[in-house]
């Protein structure tokens, strides 16, 4: 029987690729351009990319015997959902394999943000240490974090916050049933913005949540409060937040994510000193970016061999 042919868009550990080849004929383009992926796309029954590539119409007419995309993300905002519906194509994410890493991310950003570390950075880089202390930031203790998008990541990020004493309300499409569980409270997008400290974005990019973060929204929040973006750079008017973060609406933001990506090094945002950004880096250890791997793979594999792909995206 004629092997599965899956092309491998994004560079794998040699592990991913070996488990892969158990199973399927497996083209590694990772390192080429992608005008020379076409070859290998042409008979392709699966790929596996990562959250930066788009999975458009173009990428999907060069793939015309596609059945499954499997993205080593958990995000797929860059996938054309109607499109891979349209053709009946299955989409595996990674969801589950990341959570406490992009937790501790997030948390480490809550910190910064919170503390008015990034501040304290640049105070020290630019020498003004030796002309007198930075301004303080504020307590964790005591203080309200509130997390617009509260699931799986959006809990373990609760359970941090809750350690160090905060407060965690919480924002979502519909209030959760386990509030007396997870201690945390619903509020509506509005009302959490008004109140919270510091304001956590963990929200998948859609229609709906593109720029539903803007002028409007940083001027409901406290000039005290701080911003973290976890989610993704567009969820949020980055112009808005330059002038939120430039006019002091807002005390700081941290950023792992931005609009564009990667944000260019001349970018008003990166010369502002209440600002700490890292380069989208949530789930980026050497434990859990392998998880992540594998876990793709085994999707792969289980589509192959007639099985439910243990992580599928419902379309
Ligand atoms: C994810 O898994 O979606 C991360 O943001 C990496 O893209």
């Amino acid at each position: 029987m004629e092997r599965a042919k899956i092309v491998v868009a994004t560079p794998m550990p040699a592990a991913v690729l070996d488990r892969l080849r158990q199973h399927a004929e497996v083209t590694d383009v990772s390192a080429l351009p992608r005008v020379e992926w076409d070859a290998a796309l042409a008979d392709a029954v699966g790929v596996l990319v990562s959250s930066t590539f788009p999975i458009d119409a173009e990428f999907l007419a060069a793939a015309p015997a596609l059945r499954i995309v499997a993205t080593w993300s958990v995000g797929y905002d860059n996938v054309d959902l109607a499109a891979l519906a349209a053709r009946g194509i299955v989409l595996t994410n990674t969801s589950g394999s990341l959570t406490e890493t992009v937790a501790d991310l997030t948390y480490a950003l809550v910190i910064f943000a919170v503390r008015n570390l990034a501040v304290g950075l640049s105070w020290v880089r630019s020498g003004r240490w030796l002309q007198g202390n930075m301004p303080y930031g504020h307590d964790l203790a005591g203080a309200t974090l509130g997390i617009v998008g509260f699931g799986t990541i959006g809990l373990a990020v609760a359970k941090r916050a809750q350690v160090s004493g905060m407060r965690v309300i919480y924002s979502n499409r519909n209030p959760r049933s386990d509030d007396a569980t997870t201690g945390a409270s619903y509020r509506s997008f509005d009302a959490l913005l008004a109140e919270a400290d510091c304001v956590v974005l963990l929200v998948p990019l859609t229609d709906e949540t593109r720029g539903m973060f803007g002028d409007a929204q940083f001027a409901r929040m406290k000039p005290t409060a701080t911003l973290v973006n976890v989610a993704r750079g567009a969820v949020v008017d980055t112009d808005a937040l330059v002038r939120a973060l430039e006019q002091k609406k807002i005390a700081g933001a941290g950023l792992d994510v931005t609009d564009p990506e990667p944000l260019p090094p001349d970018h008003p945002l990166a010369a502002l000193d209440n600002v700490v950004i890292v380069p989208h880096v949530g789930s980026a250890t050497y434990e859990t970016r392998a998880r992540m791997a594998m876990l793709a793979a085994e999707n792969l594999v289980a589509y192959i061999e007639g099985k439910e792909p243990p992580t599928r995206v419902a379309l």
